[in-house]
């Protein structure tokens, strides 16, 4: 064993100490003993140990009042319990009060080494677990998820509802809004929390694969099957699946799934035999299904199925009031994350993030905010140090073919995201500079730029300025 347990030895024979502590040290652990039973669960109970091997016999206390005492007050101690050869019974009442294991005296050098090697080792696989299950619960967590704006907190609402329900839930949304980690949310809000949570990103896998990773399949179903091998459907048993977007499912294997949700039967690839399963299903897809019903390359039964309980996302776009608070949260993130002290974005920059298209939705900021954490020099971004940033990787301005409108229609949608998007950001600078170039005096800044007082306040109401949050 390559890392060393921390061990107690509870016992009133001094030989028995003195032998267990050389053999485990022997082995690399760390060993104390202690002769008296109040002693040794006093230490037990303030020492960090991994294992504690526990005489039931012993002078001052019972070894069963010491093994209750620690299991409801030190979970995490691993206990073995040391009996008599002549008392069995007690050694069975012992794993009943929840004992790793017991060694009946006796026992060999061997025993106690590799009964301490298997309690180490379950130990160290349940820290493990529980590792990874808090940091589950620590990323899917409500207050790791920003939005305020109304359309989100009705997405949270929605998803606290269905959570504790088993229900079948579609998350759909444009690429980047979030699908996975509201997905997450509800299963770590479900009553499956403590169960697997596994995703599979339906879009990765070639259809082969996808299906037998889906339902396993038995030795040679097919060229390559040299073992028979347990299928999600099999090993998330009890848990949650989150099938990512399945929109590029094959009508052979949506036609499975279907069976699968409905009759929570399934057969593994090349096998015969039906296996049960009881999995709760989240999907998730940037696509509209039902368009992809009505051209036919998605089961409609299977979509009634999926829809059962519907959550849509909406576009980063379509709630630009999140855009601060997300912008604060990544750059939070990402300052904790490189250590660089920047206090915030300038006005004229968060009005430059709050006007964007964010083609790529929350995802697209986040990668935008990371960027300019990494090369900011200052203490606070403004827009100057956004302007390089902001367009590199945004799809709508790219050279690519779909930004060259083909019809009529298509150019005068263009023409309003541009005027909207692009002008109206302008815009908006141009009144908050005048603003602020005259100390948000409204009169001064119109008569500044040349306009009418009530056309400049117009404008500033468009914009959502006014003097005092500007
Ligand atoms: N409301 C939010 N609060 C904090 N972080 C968010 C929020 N929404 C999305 N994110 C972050 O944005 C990134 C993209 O989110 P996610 O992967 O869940 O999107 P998606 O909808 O699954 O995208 P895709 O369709 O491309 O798979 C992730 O890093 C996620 O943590
Ligand atoms: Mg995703």
């Amino acid at each position: 064993m390559s890392e060393q347990a921390k061990i107690l030895i509870i016992d009133d024979e001094n030989t028995i100490c003195k032998a267990c502590s050389l053999i485990l040290a022997e082995q690399g652990h760390s060993v104390t003993s202690r002769t008296s039973g109040r002693a040794g669960l006093r230490d037990a109970l303030a020492g960090g140990y991994d294992i504690v091997l526990l005489d039931m016999r012993l002078p001052d206390m019972d070894g069963m009042e010491i093994l209750a005492e620690l299991r409801s007050k030190k979970p995490e101690i691993q206990i073995i319990v040391m009996t008599g050869y002549s008392s069995v019974e007690n050694a069975v009442d012992a794993m009943k009060t929840g004992a790793f294991d017991y060694l009946a005296k006796p026992f060999s050098d061997d025993d106690i080494i590799l009964t301490v090697s298997k309690a180490f080792e379950t130990k160290r696989l349940r820290d493990e677990n529980m590792l990874l299950r808090s940091q589950l619960f620590e990323r899917f967590d409500f207050n790791n998820i920003v939005g305020e704006d109304p359309a989100v907190l009705d997405v949270f609402a929605r998803i606290k509802r269905v959570a504790p329900t088993d229900s079948t839930v579609l998350i759909t949304g444009e690429s980047g809004t979030g699908k996975e980690l509201f997905a997450g949310a509800i299963h770590v809000h479900s009553k499956r929390s403590e169960q697997r949570y596994v995703t599979l990103d339906c879009s990765t896998l070639s259809d082969n694969l996808l299906e037998s990773e889906l339902f396993g399949h038995v030795k040679g179903a097919f060229t390559g099957a040299i073992n028979d091998k347990q299928g999600i459907f099999s090993i998330v048993n009890h848990g949650t699946l989150f099938l990512d977007e399945l929109s590029n499912l094959t009508l052979e294997i949506q036609s499975k799934l279907l069976r699968v949700m409905e009759s929570r039967e399934y057969k593994p690839v090349g096998g015969s035999s039906t296996l049960k399963t009881d999995v709760r299903i989240i999907a998730a897809t940037n696509r509209d299904l039902s368009e992809l019903v009505a051209d036919g390359s998605f089961r409609e039964d299977l979509y009634y199925r999926l829809n059962v309980f519907p959550i849509h996302i909406p576009a980063l776009r379509e709630r630009k009031e999140d855009i601060p608070r997300l912008a604060y949260h990544f750059l939070r993130l990402f300052c904790r994350q490189t250590g660089k002290k920047i206090e915030g974005f300038s006005d004229d920059a968060l009005a430059a993030l709050i006007g964007h298209p964010w083609p790529g939705n929350v995802r697209q900021l986040k990668n935008t905010v990371e960027r300019l954490v990494i090369m900011a020099d200052n203490t606070f971004l403004d827009s100057e140090s956004l302007a390089t940033h902001i367009h590199s990787d945004d799809p709508s301005l790219s050279s690519s073919r779909a930004s060259v409108p083909e019809t009529l229609d298509d150019l005068k949608t263009f023409k309003k995201d541009l005027l909207e998007n692009t002008f109206g950001l302008v815009e908006k600078r141009f009144l908050l500079k005048a603003l602020d170039d005259c100390r948000g005096n409204i009169t001064h800044a119109a008569t500044k730029v040349g306009m009418q007082r009530s056309n400049f306040s117009a404008l500033m109401k468009k914009h959502g300025i006014s003097t005092d949050t500007k």
